[in-house]
């Protein structure tokens, strides 16, 4: 059996013990053999620690994809320098280019939200990513200047635009391999590749917060594949607003925007072919 969690956040438990006494529970009520988390973990410094810590806890292999609050404390190619390097059991899907378990094709990218969707670069939320996250504070002047100067958002922006093009085609290099294999493909990815996606208590973000909450960039090349390759079915993975809901932008393409913690981590439900007939997991 394979189970999907996302945005468990285990930096949020007070202790390591907590965790583990989490994973503990999970292991005694499920029982999987594979787990996926679709990003939101812990923040950089903890990561590897706390992913460990679940596992042995779970006695299951974790495949991952990175969130945002992953790279809190450090810079991007430090952390995926860390998740490429967890051993055989926490592997991240960022690294490889598909992974079949129990007759699932899998396949998994980060993406940063680019930015585009809502109101765009004039949305005045900040996010704490900007100054916690060593390549964005790069770009990054200042709350002031945030909200007073629009220009100033302009190297931020591009930087997350470039960010999420670059994971945009490796993603699809990897859906273009895996679909050699296979015309089933689950797609395991953290912020909602559409704005319809990016649930909040059963409706979509607002205009502020949209381009935060997705990358329209991903959702641009997804539905490319999708209506390249009727034949195929796609069920998306993601996380990140907390918030659960499906959108099906084709008939052969379901994304499900899983619940994140809040307070504690949730489990979304497990991963089966059921994913392409457009039923939710977290009802089974
Ligand atoms: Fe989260
Ligand atoms: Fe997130």
């Amino acid at each position: 059996m394979i189970l999907w969690i996302t945005d468990p956040h285990l930096d949020y438990f007070h202790s390591d013990r907590e965790i583990t006494r989490w994973g503990v529970s999970l292991q005694e009520t499920y029982h999987p053999e594979y787990v996926v988390i679709s990003g939101d973990i812990s923040q950089s410094i903890g990561l590897k620690k706390h992913l460990s810590l679940l596992q042995k806890a779970l006695k299951a292999s974790i495949w991952f994809v990175p969130g945002n609050h992953d790279y809190w404390g450090s810079d991007i190619a430090t952390v995926d320098a860390i998740c490429s390097s967890l051993g055989k059991k926490i592997q991240c899907l960022d690294s490889l280019d598909y992974v079949q378990l129990e007759g699932m094709t899998l396949v998994g990218q980060f993406a940063w939200y680019d930015g585009r969707a809502g109101k765009g670069r004039t949305s005045g939320v900040q996010l704490w990513d900007f100054r916690r996250v060593k390549d964005l504070a790069a770009e990054y002047q200042s709350p002031w200047m945030w909200q007073h100067m629009e220009d100033s958002r302009t190297p931020l922006l591009s930087r997350l635009q470039t960010l999420a093009w670059a994971a945009t085609q490796k993603l699809e290099a990897k859906i273009c391999k895996a679909l050699q294999v296979s015309q089933d493909i689950v797609v395991v990815t953290h912020v909602p590749p559409y704005l319809e996606a990016a649930w909040y208590r059963g409706q979509l973000s607002g205009e502020e917060y949209a381009p935060w909450f997705s990358c329209p960039t991903m959702g641009e090349m997804l539905s490319r594949v999708a209506v390249n390759n009727p034949e195929a079915r796609f069920a998306v993975l993601c996380g990140h607003t907390h918030h659960h809901g499906i959108y099906s932008p084709h008939p052969n393409l379901h994304v499900y925007t899983g619940l994140g913690r809040e307070p504690l981590p949730v489990v979304s439900g497990p991963i089966t072919h059921d994913l392409f007939d457009r039923k939710a997991p977290w009802e089974r």
